[in-house]
């Protein structure tokens, strides 16, 4: 489920490749591989681990040949082995394969192919499909009619195979020739000056070529060095459209800072204008989307929304729940994807399905999309990645246009979620009872946000003094109260993945009925405490915490006046208003996480066990 990329060109495929595979290696892996065909021979180098290891064993090879498929592998069947890794090579040694993906039926088809005297090197599904297509190639007459034997071979394999999978194939008698398919596993194809490179992310092309075309589910695309055909499974012809990526490669470096995921989070003020750009009406009272496919007269019917996602996403859902029902009044359920995908959910009729997702490749996203069309409902998405399986597959839209996030932790495509969240609360408030100048405030208010989120990063040195505090702990928990539960659920999870310190995040008043149990002067509680309403009440669990001496880290807005000695640390946010709130108070969890790993060594932006988009269930 993690990297592909292939090459066929001019150029020496190695180096293209293992550049590729550096770009790629955000998503999370733990083995690389690559395969040059060269001489009429498949030269295949892989190792478990980092590409750094990579690419020491390739250079041990000589590959000199313009034909070449890289692969990074995030085990599924099988351990992470240097043999279990990609390229897999067919046993009579025509096909070289790399996949991500799950091959459902693998078990059935290997003892098929052993029975036949096809003979395996690993345990993985994906050297099966390789024999397969071994298999389908060796009883396939040469030349027939006219068609082109390899493509063909790969075609009817995959006929064969039920689950998922992107992958690149070559074979050792059309060697300058690769063919790629894909099947909800994304792929796609970079249309280069006398040079085609196919990859599963455009970070991994995207300094080659900015000229791409997104392949569908159940199309093969096969390549020559001078000519590229895209077909589906049933032999159907494709006629394909190039479309262009507005970023380029400069976006996806580090620049001056350590780590991916510290760029981003320093990003987001940019991240937040860009996903507001040209989104507000003429008289700036309310939000106007150009791709959501659902007229205002549309929007009036409907009386309940249905947000879905996984992770950090998930948590952006609870956030516009909050704002919708507030601004809107309109009831909002939000529900796991991998859970709806499966619960066979009862829906009100006039339900409109939203999910969101950085990705836009989260394969339990896309499931619940799908079941959700399946059931006649109107899908739309909130998505970064362009041209991504989501966006296409959703009734319509909204795009965060933050660029590529590259950092496993997601940080500026949760903001900017939020910030997306909270103009579809504005726009469906303004439809009912939000009156012109609430909205031309709340506008304002959104406008404002960037600043505001400047002026919370200006915290950093002080956070990261903190972090040195606390990175010795093993547990925390995070408490927050209406939208900043979700936010509380945010700096847990965030906390977890990359300094693999155990968190909880609750409803700060809910810690009494029964996480209080953890409290002692071993577990800290970060407290999100914004001045209002039910800042007493905030203050009263921190006090049940601090009575059974657990430290406390509180987040408060400024002329939020904590009882002194209260909070053990206090950082100070601007006062927002409440639809930017969310976004503002994310940024300290986001930085005591952040600097908390750095502190304990971890590798940030490659989060153990993790991977960027999870395309397998
Ligand atoms: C975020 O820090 C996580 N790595 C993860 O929870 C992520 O948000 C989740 O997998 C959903 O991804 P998506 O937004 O690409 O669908
Ligand atoms: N299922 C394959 C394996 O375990 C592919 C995993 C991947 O997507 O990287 O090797």
């Amino acid at each position: 489920m993690c990297g592909i990329v292939g090459y066929v060109g001019k150029q020496k495929a190695v180096s293209i490749l293992l550049e590729g595979l550096k770009r790629l290696e955000y998503r999370g892996y733990d083995s690389a591989g690559v395969c040059v065909l060269q001489g009429g021979k498949l030269d295949v180098a892989k190792k478990a681990g980092r590409v750094a290891n990579l690419v020491k064993e390739a250079a041990t090879h000589r590959l000199n040949g313009t034909t070449g498929i890289g692969h990074t592998r995030w085990a599924t069947h099988g351990g992470v082995t240097d043999a279990n890794a990609h390229p897999h090579v067919s046993s009579d040694g025509k096909f070289a394969l790399i996949h991500n993906g799950v091959i459902e039926n693998y078990a059935q088809m290997k003892r098929f192919l052993l029975e036949k005297g096809y003979t395996f090197q690993s345990e993985t599904d994906t050297e099966v499909l390789c024999n397969l297509i071994a298999y389908h190639y060796a009883k396939e007459p040469a030349g027939n009619h006219g068609t082109n034997r390899f493509l063909e071979s790969v075609r009817k394999a995959l006929g064969h195979v039920e689950g998922t999978y992107g992958i690149a194939v070559l074979c050792v008698d059309y060697p300058s020739e690769l063919v790629a398919a894909r099947k909800a596993s994304p792929l796609i194809l970079g249309v280069g000056d006398e040079e085609y490179i196919v990859a599963s992310d455009a970070s991994a092309l995207v300094s080659r070529t900015q000229n791409v075309v997104y392949l569908k589910d159940g199309e093969i695309v096969h390549l020559t060095p001078k000519t590229f055909s895209i077909t589906t499974l049933d032999q159907a012809d494709v006629s394909p459209v190039v479309d262009r990526i507005t970023w380029s490669v400069t976006d996806a470096d580090k620049g001056d800072f350590a780590h991916f995921m510290e760029k981003e989070i320093f990003e987001q003020p940019v991240a937040l204008e860009n996903t507001m750009r040209g989104r507000f009406s003429e008289d700036g009272s309310t939000a106007n989307f150009g791709g959501l496919n659902v007229t205002a007269a549309e929007f009036r019917q409907i009386d309940r929304f249905l947000f879905c996602a996984c992770g950090t996403a998930w948590h952006a859902c609870l956030v516009t729940e909050h704002l919708i029902e507030r601004f809107a009044r309109i009831p909002v359920e939000v529900d796991y994807a991998s859970e709806f995908r499966y619960r066979n959910a009862p829906l009100h009729s006039n339900t409109l399905f939203f999910v969101i997702s950085q990705s836009g490749e989260t394969i339990d996203t896309l499931a619940a999309l799908r079941e959700a069309k399946r059931k006649g409902y109107k899908a739309l998405a909130i998505n970064n990645v362009v041209g991504s399986s989501l966006a296409r597959e959703a009734d319509g839209g909204i795009y965060q246009h933050v660029g590529p996030e590259i950092g496993v932790a997601s940080t500026k495509a949760f903001t900017s979620q939020i910030m997306v969240g909270a103009m579809v609360a504005l726009y469906l408030a303004r439809m009912r009872d939000m009156s012109f100048s609430d909205g031309v405030e709340y506008v304002n208010a959104l406008k404002g946000a960037p600043a505001l989120v400047r002026q919370a990063l200006a915290q950093a040195p002080k956070i990261r003094e903190i972090a040195k505090r606390y990175a010795k702990y093993h547990d925390m928990l995070f408490l927050g109260r209406l939208s900043l539960f979700p936010l509380a659920l945010e700096g847990a999870l965030k906390l977890k993945e990359i300094s693999y310190i155990h968190a909880e995040g609750y409803p700060a008043a809910e810690m009494k009925h029964g996480p209080i149990a953890l409290i002692s002067d071993k577990c800290p509680s970060v407290f999100f405490a914004p001045a209002g309403d039910i800042f007493p009440k905030i203050v009263s669990s921190m006090q049940e915490i601090k009575a059974r001496k657990g430290p406390i880290i509180a987040i408060v807005t400024e002329g939020a006046d904590l009882p002194p000695g209260l909070a053990d640390e206090v950082i100070t946010i601007p006062h927002c208003h409440e639809a930017v709130l969310p976004m503002v108070a994310a940024i300290p969890v986001q930085l005591l996480s952040y600097y908390i790993a750095v502190e304990r060594g971890c590798d940030v932006d490659k989060p153990r066990n993790l991977a960027k988009s999870v395309t397998v269930e």
